[in-house]
C-alpha cells in the first residue's frame, strides 16, 4: 500500500456526516496530544495533511482521509483532556463512542499513547473494547525520542506484557514522528489490515 497519495475527504461532526460505511477503515485514537495527527502526517509523508498542535484538543471532529478508493484513515478526536468545557467534552465522547460502536467498515485501531505516560484508564478501556469487538489493535508508544534507549525498551516490554495479556489481536511498538522511527512496522501492519 502506498500511503503517500492519501488525501483529505471531510471533517465530520458525527457519524451521519461520514462517507458511506463501505470499504475498510483504520482509526487513529488516543488521548489529546498523544501525537495522532503527527503520526498520520508521518505515515503519509505529508507535512500538514492532519492538523497538529501544541494545544491539546486540536482535533475536535472526525477527520476522514482516503488512501485510495474504499480505503480510509480516520483521525479521531483525542480523549481525556481536562481543560475542555464539560458540554464540548460530552459531545466528543458521544461522537467517538458512536463511531466506534456503529462503524461496520472499521477494521483496526491504532491507539497512540505518549511513551512517558502510557496505559491510562481511557486507553485501557478503549483497548478492552476493541478486544471485545474483535477489532485489531496496534498500540503505538509515541514520542519515543523523548526517552533514552534503556527506559524506552523497558517501557515497551512492560506495555507489551500488560496488553498482550488482554488477548485479542494486539501489537505494541514504539514510534516517533520526529525521528520517523517505527514507521516500517506501522506501514506493514496497516497494509496487512487493508489487504485482509
Ligand atoms: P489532539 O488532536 O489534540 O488530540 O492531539 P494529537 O494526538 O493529534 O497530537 P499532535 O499530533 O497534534 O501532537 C501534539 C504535540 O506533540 C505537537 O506539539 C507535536 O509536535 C508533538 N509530537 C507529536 N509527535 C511527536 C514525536 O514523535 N516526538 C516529539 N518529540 N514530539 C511529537
Ligand atoms: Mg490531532
Amino acid at each position: 500500500f502506498n500511503f503517500q497519495n492519501t488525501h483529505f475527504v471531510t471533517s465530520a461532526p458525527n457519524l451521519d456526516a461520514m462517507p458511506e460505511d463501505s470499504g475498510i477503515e483504520i482509526a487513529f485514537a488516543g488521548r489529546s496530544n498523544a501525537g495522532k495527527s503527527s503520526a498520520l502526517n508521518t505515515l503519509t509523508r505529508q507535512k500538514s495533511l492532519a492538523r497538529t498542535s501544541k494545544t491539546p484538543g486540536r482535533t475536535q471532529l472526525i477527520n476522514v482521509f482516503e488512501v485510495e478508493d474504499g480505503y480510509r484513515l480516520i483521525d479521531l478526536p483525542g480523549y481525556g483532556f481536562a481543560k475542555v468545557p464539560e458540554e464540548v467534552k460530552k459531545q466528543w465522547q458521544k461522537s467517538l463512542s458512536h463511531y466506534l460502536q456503529n462503524r461496520e467498515s472499521l477494521r483496526g485501531i491504532v491507539i497512540l499513547m505518549d511513551i512517558r505516560h502510557p496505559l491510562r484508564d481511557l486507553d485501557l478501556g478503549l483497548i478492552q473494547w476493541a478486544v471485545d469487538s474483535d477489532i485489531a489493535v496496534l498500540a503505538l508508544l509515541t514520542k519515543a525520542d523523548k526517552l533514552k534507549q534503556g527506559p524506552r525498551k523497558s517501557t515497551l516490554l512492560k506495555c507489551r506484557e500488560e496488553l498482550l495479556s488482554m488477548g485479542g489481536n494486539i501489537q505494541v511498538e514504539t514510534f516517533s514522528s520526529l525521528k520517523r522511527s517505527g514507521l516500517d512496522v506501522v506501514q506493514s501492519v496497516l497494509g496487512g489490515w487493508f489487504e485482509d
